[in-house]
């Protein structure tokens, strides 16, 4: 894992986008890409940018189940809003949490991911290290799945949303094996509140308990931290 330490996110943003700028001019044609707010300073600089994507196609990690792509909370929407409406690629695919028979879905995904291996894997980093919707205990083995969103995260979300019986128990999630068959991944954290699950990803154990630990076994990742969240490597 390459390490680059930036001042902050703004910062670390450019740096990623020159990653993802060289990478596309050497050939990168499918991108992986996430949501949350590490990324925003990304896609913004990429909105502002001369990159096209209209040859080129998207998969993004996860999305809520039962969240139409309309809803505001969706992340079809975030990605519409962020990203797709200013910078259109030829398709872009996100898990559709509304499907009739979501373990059909999942097998969809992962046919969409062998038809179209991702060259460049965007990703962040939550505070317990989890990878996408990917929580400690995931199998390292894991293709895409139907998760089971702890009450924790449903707590989280509730802000979100007016009732709390609309609030998502559950997401579709690329698995961790998903995730490790991208070519190249680009994952950046920002903030003390990342510190600790950094140290873990790079110092700890190849564990289970530390879905990023895995990284440690990919032959392609660059790691973007500012000063807060890698004050512990
Ligand atoms: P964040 O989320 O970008 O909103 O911090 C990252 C994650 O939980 O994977």
């Amino acid at each position: 894992m390459k390490t680059i330490k930036v001042k902050n996110k703004t910062e670390g943003s450019k740096v990623a986008f020159k990653i993802l700028q060289e990478e596309i001019e050497a050939g990168a044609k499918t991108l992986g890409l996430a949501t949350g707010s590490t990324p925003l300073e990304l896609y913004k600089e990429i909105r502002e940018s001369h990159l096209d994507f209209s040859d080129m196609v998207s998969i993004n990690l996860d999305e809520y189940v039962g969240l139409s792509a309309d809803d505001k909370q969706s992340y079809a929407y975030f990605m519409k809003q962020n990203l797709f409406a200013a910078k259109p690629f030829k398709k872009s695919y996100l898990p559709n949490g509304l499907a009739a028979d979501l373990a059909k879905e999942t097998e969809y995904y992962d046919q969409i991911l062998a038809q179209y291996p991702i060259d460049l894997q965007i990703l962040g980093i939550g505070r317990n290290a989890h990878i996408g919707f990917n929580e400690p205990g995931t199998a390292f083995s894991s293709q895409t799945h139907l998760v089971d969103l702890t009450p924790s995260t449903i707590a989280a979300n509730s802000r979100f949303f007016e009732k709390a019986e609309d609030v998502p128990k559950q997401a579709i999630s690329m698995g961790l094996a998903s995730i490790m068959s991208a070519k190249m991944i680009l994952l950046m954290a920002f903030g003390e509140e990342k510190a600790e699950a950094v140290a873990a990803m790079i110092k700890g154990p190849v564990t289970e308990e530390i879905p990023a630990s895995i990284l440690q076994t990919h032959p392609k990742v660059i790691l973007i931290v500012d000063e807060k969240a890698g004050a512990g490597i």
